[in-house]
């Protein structure tokens, strides 16, 4: 072959390769331009958690909420302003999510380490698996070399994010128009293991419907009033035990029909995903590895890398 053709070839592997490696992330992307990421985002988890152990719940659904809009690009840290509509008074987030001063107390340790390196997506990716770990999760290395989105969607906060009155099928489409198998979705549903929800998410399911638990169904409706509209915000935890601590509990509820959520109960309900949820409920092992997986597959969920999007200063606006 000519001298001249195999350069030709040569480069446009290169070119190829330069194309694939821009869209991809890594565990090591901030291995020379800001080591100390990982010890600073958990020094803030840390003592955020420590002050109130919910925190660590909060910010786990942060990253889910995040990466199910445009990707996990930080696009629900944006504040809404006059002229700019975000995420954050959507319906699944508007009253709920919560968490994002600490978020903001992690970049501001971040950028005092490491100006203009980190992104808010990361910061997101690394403080939910910290979260994870430190209320007795597994353990995972977090790939990272996300962007800042420059855009958030209402409307794509409002339709993407499943809602609790989920039957199967639709958890299962919703999770799969994010390329997500449905066994990821019960691993990842998991995560309500740990953290609240209000009494307007769960009073359908403790008052109407019948695949519940009478007894745990009393209970909740005592905290619960039955008229929409009064002790909306009241709540309570989603796995009745230990709402602070990562285990297998929430399966072992299922099976007992002690779901908090219609949705919740939807996963073991005479359907296709019992199975799973009884392999969870036999191993925590099993369940902690399908979780890490699918994790570390929503992490994954259209990054902006290479020139896409920016490195916001501050994580609520854009630069
Ligand atoms: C499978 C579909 C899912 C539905 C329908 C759903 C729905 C909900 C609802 C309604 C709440 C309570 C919000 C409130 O009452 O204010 C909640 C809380 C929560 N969700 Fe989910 N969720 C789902 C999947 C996930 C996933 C995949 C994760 C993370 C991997 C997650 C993490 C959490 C956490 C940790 C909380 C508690 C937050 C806190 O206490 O601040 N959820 N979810």
């Amino acid at each position: 072959m000519a001298a001249g053709a195999s350069r030709c070839i040569a480069l446009l592997f290169l070119l190829a390769l330069a194309g694939t490696s821009s869209a991809q992330l890594s565990t090591s992307f901030y291995s020379s331009s800001c080591p100390g990421v990982y010890s600073a985002v958990k020094s803030v988890v840390k003592s955020a958690i420590a002050k109130e152990k919910r925190m660590g719940a909060s910010i786990l659904r942060l990253f889910f909420h995040d990466c199910f809009v445009q990707g996990c690009d930080a696009s629900l840290l944006l504040d809404d302003t006059s002229s700019f509509q975000g995420e954050k008074m959507a319906t699944p987030n508007n009253g709920s999510v919560r968490g994002f001063e600490v978020i903001d107390a992690i970049k501001t340790t971040v950028e005092k380490a490491c100006p203009g390196i980190v992104s808010c997506a990361d910061i997101l990716a690394i403080a939910a698996r910290d979260s994870v770990v430190i209320l007795g999760g597994p353990n995972w290395n977090v790939k990272v070399g996300r962007r800042d989105s420059t855009t958030a969607s209402f409307s794509g906060a409002n339709n993407k994010i499943p809602p609790p009155t989920s039957g199967l099928a639709n958890l299962t489409s919703l999770f799969a128009a994010q390329g997500l198998s449905q066994k990821d979705m019960v691993a990842l549903s998991g995560a309500h293991t740990i953290g609240l929800a209000r009494c307007t998410n769960f009073r359908a399911h403790v008052y109407n419907d019948t695949n519940i638990n009478s007894s745990f169904a009393k209970t909740r409706q005592s905290g619960c009033p039955k008229t929409s509209g009064s002790g909306d915000n009241n709540l309570a935890p989603l796995d009745l035990q230990t709402p602070t601590v990562f285990e297998n509990n929430y399966y072992k509820n299922l099976v007992s029909k002690k779901g908090l959520l219609h949705s919740d109960q939807e996963l073991f309900n005479g359907g296709a995903t019992d199975s799973q949820v009884q392999s969870y409920v036999s191993s925590q092992n099993a369940f902690f590895a399908d979780f890490v997986t699918g994790m570390i597959k929503m992490g994954d969920i259209s990054p902006l890398t290479g020139s896409n999007g920016q490195i916001r200063k501050n994580c609520r606006r854009v630069n």
